[in-house]
């Protein structure tokens, strides 16, 4: 029992595993994390060889096809994926029926369940065919409803080729990372074999928590409460006082006990463009990289091995290359699509699918008499 409180159903042997720390859900042939040497592998390829050499969408053939295009399917690959860009013209009226103040993810969470609503019919996801349009489907739609969901209207800056590497970084870093919390709740989903559209809206709404992919926001939302350097000891302290819930988002990984690679090649990433436009000296990005220096040398910090993963340096790059905030996690659920679409498709090409149902440790009641409402007190 737990605590001595509970009793279990004396049928079968199953383990107790909150959060999953030790428990593998799934075999997957996708991606490889070393958590202890901080190493992450696509399709067995470093991420920092991915990241300086190749493209977003050669990533995406990558991660789909198990291997590395060649020019004539690159170019075959993308123009199958510009083909689809386009969305049905009832799914722009979609975006009438939000709040004005929405936040972009809350929209997003909607608008990609409602394709499902577009492509329903005679879908069968056993079919690899089938799983094949929907990936490309996806992979093509998904700029295009987070561009619909960002106002347009206030217009487009220039951007600096600095900024379009950084972007394209930040997309290849994010397209797949095994099975995190987004990626387990698109399998599960899957597993009950739902709509492709509905799994995907299901990891959108995972992904958003601050503990997630929300952290990108959450970490600009905490530069923004420190306010300023002089104050960093004092929220440092906070993140270490045991009665306090405050934490340093963007700080910490399940899984990467070294440091997380795609925070390294961000790390470079986020200098370069704070140097390249010549902002560092501005107040939020200095905060942010002296939070980073004072972290990275306090005791509690190194002796938990709590290093900045990847989103304490996409906000800040995303922060730099004036994207909304509510947009940041918005981008990387644009980017883990990708991801997300591989593993369901893998997971619909096993011969037998079995549906994700985990079991629990029953601490509640034994089994009580029924009492009427007149005797109850
Ligand atoms: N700030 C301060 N202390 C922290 C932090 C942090 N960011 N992260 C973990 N700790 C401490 C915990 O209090 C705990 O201390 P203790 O041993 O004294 O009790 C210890 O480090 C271990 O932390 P856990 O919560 O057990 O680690 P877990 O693996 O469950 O959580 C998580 C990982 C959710 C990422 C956590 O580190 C966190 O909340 N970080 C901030 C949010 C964040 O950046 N999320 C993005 C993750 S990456 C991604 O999803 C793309």
């Amino acid at each position: 029992s737990i605590d001595g409180r509970g009793f279990f159903e004396k049928t079968g042997l199953y383990t107790y595993d909150p959060g999953f720390t030790s428990t593998a859900s799934c075999v997957s042939a996708i991606t490889y994390i070393d958590g202890d040497l901080g190493q992450l592998w696509y399709r067995g390829y470093s991420i920092d060889q991915l990241a300086a050499n190749c493209t977003f969408i050669e990533t995406c053939f990558l991660l789909l096809y198990g291997e590395l295009p060649s020019q004539r399917q690159l170019d075959e690959f993308e123009n199958r994926v510009k083909d689809e860009m386009l969305v049905h013209e009832k799914i722009k009226d979609f975006y009438k029926g939000f709040s004005p103040n929405a936040h972009p993810m809350s929209i997003m969470c909607g608008i990609v369940g409602g394709l499902s609503s577009f492509y329903h019919e005679a879908v069968d996801v056993t079919d690899p065919k089938q799983r094949e349009q929907y990936a490309i489907k996806l992979i093509a739609k998904m700029p295009t409803l987070a561009a619909i969901a960002f106002r347009t209207s206030k217009g487009l800056p220039i951007i600096p080729q600095v900024m379009v590497d950084a972007l394209d970084k930040i997309l290849i870093l994010h397209a797949d990372h095994e099975q995190n919390a987004s990626t387990s709740t698109v399998r599960i989903t899957g597993s009950s074999l739902a709509n492709p559209f509905a799994c995907i809206s299901s990891g959108i709404a995972s992904l958003w928590g601050p503990a997630h992919g929300g952290a990108n926001e959450a970490c600009l939302q905490m530069l923004d409460e420190i306010g300023s350097t002089e104050n960093i000891p004092k929220y440092i302290a906070m993140a270490k006082d045991k009665n306090s819930s405050f934490r340093i988002m963007g700080f910490g990984h399940r899984v990467y006990k070294n440091f997380d690679p795609r925070a390294k090649e961000m790390q470079k990433m986020c200098h370069r463009v704070l140097q390249e436009l010549n902002i560092s000296n501005e107040g939020l990005f200095e905060l942010a990289i002296e939070l980073e220096k004072a972290a990275l040398s306090d005791q509690y910090f190194i002796s938990r091995k709590l290093y900045p993963n990847v989103d304490f340096y996409s906000g800040i790059v995303l922060q730099a290359l004036k994207i909304p905030r509510d947009m940041f996690t918005v981008i990387f659920a644009l980017a883990r699509s990708i991801g997300w679409i591989t593993q369901w498709n893998e997971m619909m090409s096993e011969s037998i699918v079995k549906i994700g149902r985990p079991r629990q440790l029953y601490v509640g009641n034994k089994k009580r008499k029924y009492m009427d409402i007149k005797n109850r007190v």
